[in-house]
């Protein structure tokens, strides 16, 4: 086995039509196909992967702590290591030490970057030569949001009907340069962990909301809507679509028993001011997304820009704003930025 270490950076995504229930929980297979925008690296995972018979067992670091790997949410998301592995034919311990440059499971898609950059490094590791496609198939059984980090621009990862999930995987709808001028400002509402995992969450959802039995049938129909939005830089309509959405995703949320509340305050007079904005402008000038957390997405034009930073600006309990535009989705990077020392196989320090 080469002991090389392969470095890559991960970006997040922001669903603009949201995945949020499986129809199958072992493969991780939707009950809907989704639609996002793969952020640039304003947001960004840094994760160093290694292969080597000369350590006694996996690790796995996340922001400088080491991860219990009989614990079973990172169980779950370190399975794809064993995937890889398994393809690669190859029974060597993996070292694997990430970093993000944003809070972590605060409803930021910290997971997708994650994900998306330890696939991407495990595949040149390895040596697997994988494609786009096979690579989302893999990363969806991490966590499926994640697949669609894959790819740069704006990606939909189809639902699929096979039953082995081989059908589940990502396609670019538009290349990063497709729509330069539109940006996302992210307003961190709250840093801290969510209460309930998206995992977990919409389990419960699927099984007892009266209200999701309408949501597949209804964000299939979205998707085909936003996909032709994107491809005619309609602003208007992908703005009413993702609010649409995130609106449908939330409500659900609420009826689902006992109830899951991701949104807070802040996150409420976000909706409001947005809406109250587009109402005064006669026209959709910013629309908002909220994802598995109180943290909101507010997507604009670079021509509304001040005006919707102004209208931020003047909303209490907004901590900061970050804008991204469209990204590339994943690379490798130079061996020097490696976050793994190569005389210990352990994190690097310091
Ligand atoms: O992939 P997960 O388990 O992190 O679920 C994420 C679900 C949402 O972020 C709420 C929606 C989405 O499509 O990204």
């Amino acid at each position: 086995m080469d002991e090389n270490i392969v470095t890559a950076i991960g970006t997040p995504n922001m669903a603009l039509i949201k995945y949020w229930g499986k129809r199958e929980e072992k493969l991780i297979l939707p009950m809907n196909s989704s639609i996002s925008m793969t952020f640039d690296e304003t947001f960004n995972t840094k994760t160093s992967v290694l292969f080597t018979d000369r350590v006694p067992e996996d690790s796995f670091y996340i922001n400088g702590v080491r991860q219990d790997l009989s614990d079973k949410d990172i169980m779950e998301r370190f399975a794809i290591i064993d995937i890889m592995r398994r393809m690669a034919g190859t029974t060597s311990k993996a070292v694997v030490v990430s970093e993000n440059s944003f809070p972590t499971a605060a409803g930021l898609a910290s997971s997708a970057s994650g994900i998306a950059a330890m696939v991407f490094a495990a595949n040149s590791a390895l040596k697997l030569g994988l494609g786009t496609k096979e690579l989302s198939i893999i990363a969806r059984q991490g966590s499926g949001s994640s697949c669609r980090s894959l790819s740069g621009g704006f990606v939909k990862w189809e639902m699929g009907s096979k039953d082995d999930g081989s059908d589940s995987c990502i396609r670019q709808i538009a290349g990063p340069g497709h729509w330069s001028d539109i940006i996302d400002i992210v307003a961190i509402v709250s840093k801290s962990k969510k209460k309930i995992s998206s995992r977990a969450g919409m389990k419960q959802t699927v099984a007892n909301s009266i209200l999701y039995k309408a949501r597949p049938a209804y964000a299939e129909r979205a998707c085909a809507e936003m996909e032709e939005a994107i491809l005619k830089k309609d602003f208007e309509r992908l703005g009413m679509l993702m609010m649409k959405d995130s609106n449908n995703l939330h409500a659900v949320m609420l009826d689902t028993y006992p109830p899951i509340l991701y949104l807070n305050d802040v996150s409420k007079q976000i909706i409001s001011s947005v809406s109250e904005l587009n109402e005064v402008e006669n026209k959709i000038v910013a629309a908002y997304t909220f994802d598995a957390g109180p943290n909101a997405n507010i997507f604009t034009l670079e021509k509304y820009r001040s005006k919707v930073e102004e209208l931020l600006s003047n909303i209490e309990g907004i901590e900061s704003t970050r804008i991204s535009k469209v990204g590339n989705g994943p690379r490798i990077i130079d061996e020097d930025a490696s976050l793994i020392d190569p005389s210990t196989f352990k994190i690097k320090s310091g």
